[in-house]
């Protein structure tokens, strides 16, 4: 989609549709000639409710009014909503070309926002679907402008570049496993770094992991034919002086369970187990696009699980790469083991913040369902840092406790730790202990993205994956630059 900035008035530019905000208590501030808009609004047809729509038809365009709500509650997840609630309707209708008018006394945030809510709206993923030659697909959405008294090209420009790294997660997430194995997951980090300028990317596969003595990522990955890929970006920003940050990603392509085989029912989604290393991926492109002012080591591991002949089993005892043994009680709980070889190469590689990226436990969905990511984390200010740009975004965390109980719970019996014990209290947390025993003392924090990767209620995020973390990241590096 084309998506620009304007400073003309909406009717004075050529598109069929123009959305405009309305606000309790408020008036139409830019009305058509024969007041169309107050009209609907006095008579009540149209409401200023979150999320109503009124449609009138004036001067050659059609008008949505798009109810906000009231000022003192309007924030940008307001407007980001809202602005996909109209695109639906706006879809219907078979318009090609909107513009947006910013309402009054609001910043550029709101802008970004409504190219967001617009764009993750309209967000489809056909392309395992055949063509019906007898109904060509309907009209859709090719432009999109939005209108301000101010400049706002900076800020369109931004969301509409996140907002495209955003759906390209998605597709790599609703991508099935047959397509997106760990070389494929590679492939894209690669036409990346190919494309955009500050990016490099390696990938090592199976005999990479062993060199680098990664016994534990690599436990995981002998189960399965697929070769493995250990994907590291890197980005060096014009001008960047903060403190490296390190963004480690899981992507389990299939999550079988390997031998601790999960249960039939709805273990297909379990493609959607790369989730954290698709974010992580499209969020590297995107802060380099942007060519934003900050140095990042990126790392995702990628791998399926599988049972087989060769794969690892309940009980054996495997050694990361930093020499730590760990008892594979249960080949179901490998989101750690991939990712305790990562941190370890994150922190090798100079990374001095750490966030990671994981759809790593049930136990998450179970504790806060699609809304909020599990934050976990052993430094307050870095924890706040994140759980601020994610308030910022609308990717929302909330973060539950680390104590030295729970970490007594991942100690093993025949080696230093367990990956799975066998209780399952404090599921989630237990599994953050684990981690952090390889992110040591290095400023991390661990999102448990397994309720919010994909399944999320709001009208911005589609059916299947929704890129959750990566307008979250994206603004992380903004405020670290
Ligand atoms: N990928 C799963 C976690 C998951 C489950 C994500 C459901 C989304 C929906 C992870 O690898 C896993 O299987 N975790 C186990 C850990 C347990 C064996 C300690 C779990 O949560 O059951
Ligand atoms: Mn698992
Ligand atoms: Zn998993």
């Amino acid at each position: 989609m084309q998506v620009a900035a304007t400073t003309s008035l909406p009717a004075d530019t050529d598109v069929d549709t123009v959305a405009v905000a309305v606000f309790d208590g408020e008036e139409i501030a830019h009305d058509t000639p024969g007041k169309a808009l107050q009209s609907l609004l006095d008579s009540g047809e149209a409401r200023t409710k979150p999320r109503a729509l009124a449609l009138a038809h004036a001067g050659g365009k059609r008008w949505l009014l798009v109810g906000m709500g009231s000022r003192e509650k309007f924030t940008a997840e307001t407007a980001r909503a809202a602005a996909a609630v109209a695109q639906g309707r706006i879809a219907e209708l078979g318009a090609t070309a909107l513009c947006w008018e910013l309402p009054h006394h609001v910043g550029p945030e709101i802008a970004e926002a409504l190219v967001e809510g617009t764009l993750l709206a309209a967000y489809r993923f056909e392309r395992y679907h055949a063509q019906d030659e007898d109904s060509p697909p309907p009209p859709q959405l090719e432009r999109l402008l939005v209108s301000g008294h101010d400049d706002l090209s900076e800020a369109v420009e931004r969301a509409r570049i996140v907002s495209e790294a955003v759906c390209a997660a998605r597709d790599l997430q609703n991508t099935p496993s047959n397509d997106m194995t760990p070389a494929a997951l590679a492939t894209r980090a690669r036409a990346l770094a190919d494309e955009i300028d500050g990016l490099t990317v390696e990938v090592e596969g199976r005999d990479g992991l062993l060199a680098r003595k990664m016994g534990s990522f690599a436990a995981v990955a002998q189960g399965s034919d697929e070769e493995p890929a250990l994907i590291t970006m890197r980005y060096h920003g014009p001008g960047a002086s903060g403190p490296v940050l390190g963004l480690v990603g899981k992507a389990v392509t299939f999550d079988t369970g390997g031998i601790s085989l999960k249960p039939g029912l709805k273990m297909s989604e379990m493609k959607f187990d790369m989730s954290g290393g698709a974010t992580v991926v499209e969020a590297v492109g995107a802060i380099a696009r942007l060519a934003l002012p900050v140095s990042i080591v990126a790392v995702v591991g990628a791998t399926e699980n599988m049972p087989s002949g060769h794969a690892v089993k309940p009980g054996d005892i495997v050694r990361a790469s930093n020499g730590v043994t760990i008892e594979v009680n249960n080949t179901d709980a490998e989101g750690r083991l991939v990712l305790a070889d990562c941190l370890v190469h994150a922190r090798a590689l100079g990374a001095e913040r750490l966030v990671d990226l994981a759809t790593l436990t049930g136990a998450i969905l179970v504790t806060l369902g699609h809304t909020h990511a599990g934050l976990m984390s052993n430094d307050d200010d870095w924890a706040a840092q994140v759980t601020a740009a994610g308030e910022t975004t609308g990717e929302i965390t909330w973060r539950l406790p680390l104590h030295s109980e729970y970490a007594d719970a991942v100690k093993g019996q025949y080696g230093d730790l367990n990956n799975a014990p066998e209780d399952r209290l404090a599921g989630s947390i237990v599994a953050a202990e684990f981690l952090h025993r390889f992110a040591e003392d290095t400023p991390w924090v661990h999102l448990d993205i397994a309720g919010t990767a994909w399944g999320m209620k709001r009208p911005y995020a589609a059916k299947g994956g929704s890129g959750f973390g990566v307008r979250l990241l994206v603004q992380l590096a903004r405020t670290l630059a």
